[in-house]
C-alpha cells in the first residue's frame, strides 16, 4: 500500500490486546489490516479497536489477503504449528505467542517450514527483550568463564477459576502441558539461552492440588546444556513463592528472578569491573525508558525488533530455531516423567501434608512447606543427577 508492512492477527483473546497495541504504536512501520477469530464479536471489537478492514472467521481467509505481510498468532497452544506452518505456505512472516507449539517435532516442523518458504518466524519471549537481559548476554556472560551449575525456582499460582476460564487450558491436547509450557517456559527460556541452548532433559512432574485438569501442577528436573555445563529446575502452579536462580560460573554469576521482568543481575570476582559494568547497565535502563512494570512493554520490545528484522532483511533476537531449545525442555520433562507420574503423585499425598485444593492452600497461606524444601534440596544440588523425591 504505502511501504508498510501489513498486519493480520490471529486470535483476538487476552493476549492480542497487547500485540495490536504495538503494531498502532509501530504506525511508521505497519499497520493492521485484518483480524481473525472463530468468536465473531471478539473479532469484531478487535477490528474496530485497530482499525483494521477486514475480519474473518477462519484464518486461511487471511491468510489468502495479499496486503497481509506478518502476521501475530495469539490462539491457543495446539493451534500455533499448524498456523505458522499454513502462513509459511502463504509467504507470510509469523510472530507466534509462547509456546511455538506442543512438541519439540512441531516446533522443528515450523522452523523448517519458515525456511523452506523464505519467510521469519518469530516466538514471543518477551522476557529476553528488557534491557537487563539483553545486557547480561551482550557483556556479562562473556566474562563469566566456564559455566560450573545453575539452577531456577519459579511459582506461578493458578487457582481452578483460571484454568475454568477457556476450555483449551488444562488439556494435554490442547494446552500441550500445565505449569511447564504455559508459565514456566518464558523464565526457562532465558535460563537455557544463558547457557547456550538445550542438549536434553529429564523431569519428575505430578498434578497434586488441580483435580479439574489433566497436565501437571508441579514439577522438577535436570538439564544439560550444549554449553557442557547442568541446571536444575522446580517450578509450580500450587503455591507462591520468590523465583531464584542462579547461572554460576569460574569468575562471577548471574542472579535473580527470570520470571515476568527479565530481570536478572550479576556478581562478578572483578569488583570494579563489576562497578563499572552495574553503571553502564543503570544508564542503559535509563536510556531504554523500558518500564518493566507495565504490562505490554516487553512484546512492543519484541515486535519492534521482529519488523525491524523484516525490514532489515536480519532474524530477530528471539528466532523460531532459538525457541525451540525451551521447547526441548518441556518434552524432555514430560517424556521422561511421565511413567512416574501416578507414582509420585502419592508419593506426595502420602508423605506431605497438602491442603485440600489450591485455594485451601491459597487461604492458609500454604508455601509448600516441607515437600517445597525438599524439592529445592534437591535442586540446589550441584550433582550431575536426579534424585528422584522419594530417595531423599
Ligand atoms: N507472552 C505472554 O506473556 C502471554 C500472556 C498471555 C497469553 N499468552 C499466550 O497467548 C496465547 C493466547 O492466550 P490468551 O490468553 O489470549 O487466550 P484466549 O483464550 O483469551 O484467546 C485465544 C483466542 O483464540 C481464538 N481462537 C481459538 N481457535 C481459533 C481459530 N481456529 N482461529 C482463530 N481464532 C481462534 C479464541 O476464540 C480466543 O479469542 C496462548 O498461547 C498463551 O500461552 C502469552
Amino acid at each position: 500500500m504505502d511501504g508498510k508492512l501489513g498486519i493480520g492477527i490471529i486470535g483476538c483473546g487476552g493476549v492480542s490486546e497487547v500485540h495490536g497495541a504495538a503494531y498502532m504504536e509501530f504506525c511508521d512501520l505497519c499497520h493492521i489490516i485484518g483480524v481473525c477469530d472463530v468468536a465473531p464479536a471478539r473479532a469484531l471489537g478487535r477490528m474496530r479497536e485497530w482499525h483494521a478492514s477486514a475480519v474473518y472467521d477462519d484464518y486461511r481467509n487471511l491468510l489468502a489477503d495479499d496486503r497481509i505481510d506478518v502476521v501475530s498468532i495469539c490462539t491457543p497452544h495446539y493451534l500455533h504449528a499448524p498456523m505458522a506452518i499454513d502462513a509459511a505456505r502463504a509467504g507470510k512472516h509469523a510472530l507466534v505467542e509462547k509456546p511455538m507449539a506442543i512438541s519439540v517435532r512441531q516446533a522443528s516442523e515450523t522452523v523448517n517450514a519458515a525456511r523452506e518458504n523464505g519467510v521469519k518466524l518469530g516466538v514471543i519471549f518477551q522476557n529476553q527483550y528488557t534491557p537487563n537481559n539483553k545486557f547480561i548476554h551482550r557483556e556479562v556472560l562473556p566474562l563469566l568463564g566456564e559455566i560450573q551449575f545453575s539452577y531456577l525456582a519459579t511459582y506461578h499460582y493458578r487457582d481452578s477459576k483460571y484454568y475454568a476460564r477457556d476450555p483449551w487450558r488444562g488439556k494435554w491436547e490442547q494446552e500441550g502441558g500445565g505449569v511447564f509450557v504455559n508459565q514456566a517456559i518464558h523464565a526457562w527460556d532465558v535460563f537455557q539461552s544463558y547457557n547456550g541452548g538445550v542438549d536434553y532433559a529429564i523431569g519428575y512432574w505430578a498434578n497434586i492440588l488441580h483435580p479439574t485438569i489433566e497436565v501437571e501442577d508441579i514439577g522438577y528436573g535436570l538439564v544439560e546444556f550444549k554449553n557442557g555445563s547442568h541446571g536444575k529446575l522446580f517450578t509450580t502452579t500450587c503455591w507462591t513463592g520468590q523465583n531464584e536462580m542462579i547461572i554460576q560460573g569460574e569468575h562471577g554469576r548471574i542472579v535473580g528472578s527470570v520470571e515476568e521482568m527479565g530481570n536478572c543481575w550479576f556478581e562478578l570476582e572483578d569488583k570494579s569491573l563489576q562497578e563499572r559494568l552495574m553503571e553502564e547497565l543503570q544508564r542503559e535502563r535509563q536510556e531504554a525508558k523500558y518500564d518493566a512494570e507495565k504490562w505490554g512493554e516487553g512484546h512492543k520490545a519484541q515486535i519492534r525488533d521482529f519488523l525491524e528484522g523484516i525490514v532489515e532483511g536480519r532474524e530477530p533476537f528471539v528466532t523460531g530455531k532459538s525457541a525451540c531449545e525451551s521447547m526441548k525442555i518441556c518434552d524432555g520433562m514430560h517424556l521422561h516423567g511421565w511413567p512416574y507420574t501416578e507414582q509420585l503423585r502419592q508419593y506426595i499425598r502420602g508423605n506431605f501434608h497438602l491442603p485440600e485444593g489450591v485455594e485451601a492452600g491459597r487461604k492458609q497461606a500454604w508455601d509448600g512447606g516441607q515437600l517445597h524444601q525438599r524439592i529445592l534440596g534437591i535442586v540446589k544440588n550441584p550433582e550431575r543427577k536426579l534424585e528422584t523425591l522419594a530417595s531423599l
